[in-house]
């Protein structure tokens, strides 16, 4: 039987590459906050190239990456800003390499919560309602709830990164907490 502190290791992937993104500091701030026996481990996206199918029986090794990474975490965190009211696509890219070829999708099967981070007042609410209709088909486990939506997000991180904002401080700790306890009833 699974205990009630077993290892869960969650692997959190932002959908940006910039510096100073938000979500990545929204990664960070998630490492502060993890329930007991877990762990987050942040991995960018930076360097995988663009999809195209007819690399996808001999992976680019930076996908190989990717995909080895994805297989040993025990589940997965998305923080994704929301790009012309949608997924960015340096996401949908790495997630579209994950799901190939055919026939080896990594990240089938995969508990999965989602978070994201906006200067405006939605803070990436239709990407993430994207994201989770990819997530039917690739077969991952969504939490449903806390939804994560840090809005105005210039106001909520200060000039280092750092988030600042108690009452999205909660909502992550309390999607982690979900995350977890959701990971450790599937295994
Ligand atoms: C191409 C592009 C499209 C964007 N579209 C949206 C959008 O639809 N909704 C939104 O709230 N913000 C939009 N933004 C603003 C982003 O939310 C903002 O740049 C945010 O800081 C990106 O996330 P990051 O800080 O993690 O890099 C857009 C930004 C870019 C570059």
């Amino acid at each position: 039987m699974v205990g009630t502190t077993s290892p869960v290791n969650i692997l959190g992937i932002p959908g940006s590459l910039r510096q100073a993104s938000y979500n990545k500091a929204a990664l960070k701030a998630a490492q502060e906050l993890l329930p007991e026996g877990a762990t987050l481990e942040i991995l960018g996206l930076d360097g995988v190239p663009p999809f195209n199918e007819d690399d996808e029986r001999v992976l680019p090794p930076r996908v190989v990456e990717l995909k080895a990474r994805v297989r040993e975490a025990d589940a997965i965190l998305f923080a994704t800003p929301e790009y012309n009211y949608s997924v960015p696509g340096v996401l949908k890219n790495a997630i579209d390499w994950g799901s190939r070829p055919y026939g080896d999708n990594v990240w089938d099967g995969k508990p999965v919560a989602l978070m994201g981070a906006s200067p405006g007042p939605l803070g990436s609410a239709r990407a993430q309602y994207h994201l989770r209709q990819s997530f039917v088909f690739l077969n991952m486990y969504p939490v449903n709830r806390p939804e994560v939506m840090i809005t105005n997000a210039a106001q909520r991180f200060d000039a280092q990164g750092h988030l600042a904002d108690e009452g999205s401080r909660t909502r992550i700790r309390q999607l982690l907490e979900a995350l977890v306890a959701w990971t450790r009833r599937l295994k």
